[in-house]
């Protein structure tokens, strides 16, 4: 296991212990906010959810975060956020500034990973977006564990 693997191992267990018999997704997603910065804090510069809007369902609309001011609104397909949302799939981006569809809503964030996160149903109920200060911040390390821990707390019978 990387260094890396490895506190994501701790900040899991720290998560799950904290959010035990928690149903509340907002508790849920502020808890995973604060403690993943506090586990990573050189790299998670912006933690937050983008929430899949009820009634305007192709539209993501900002939900619990830490870091400076965030965008309200990403329809669907529009910035990271919204591809990862439109295609399920996680999104990993080096360096934001080689890619045309990105949002920057902070002109320091050089870097970002965007997790699809569903319901035990397997509905698309948010994104979670990290961006970091510097570019090449997040791997497949990064990727697996916030697969893993979205689908712990999101998407299991509580
Ligand atoms: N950069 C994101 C937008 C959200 S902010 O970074 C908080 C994107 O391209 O979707």
């Amino acid at each position: 296991m990387t260094d890396r693997a490895a506190e994501y191992a701790t900040a899991e267990a720290q998560i799950l212990a904290v959010l035990d018999g928690e149903t509340h997704v907002a508790a849920k997603m502020s808890t995973i906010n604060c403690l993943l910065k506090e586990a990573f804090p050189d790299r998670y510069y912006w933690t937050g959810f983008y929430l899949v809007d009820d009634e305007k369902p192709n539209e993501l609309v900002v939900g619990p975060y830490q870091g400076t001011l965030g965008c309200l609104r990403i329809p669907f397909g529009r910035g990271v956020c919204g591809t990862a949302a439109e295609r399920g799939q996680t999104q990993l981006v080096d360096d934001v500034n080689a890619i045309a569809n990105h949002i920057a809503c902070d002109s320091r964030s050089q870097s970002e990973i965007v997790v699809p996160v569903r319901n035990e149903k397997g509905d698309l109920i948010a994104v979670f977006d990290v961006d970091s200060t510097e570019t090449g911040s997040f791997s497949d390390v990064d990727k697996h564990a916030l697969e893993q821990l979205m689908a712990m707390v999101f998407a299991t019978a509580d």
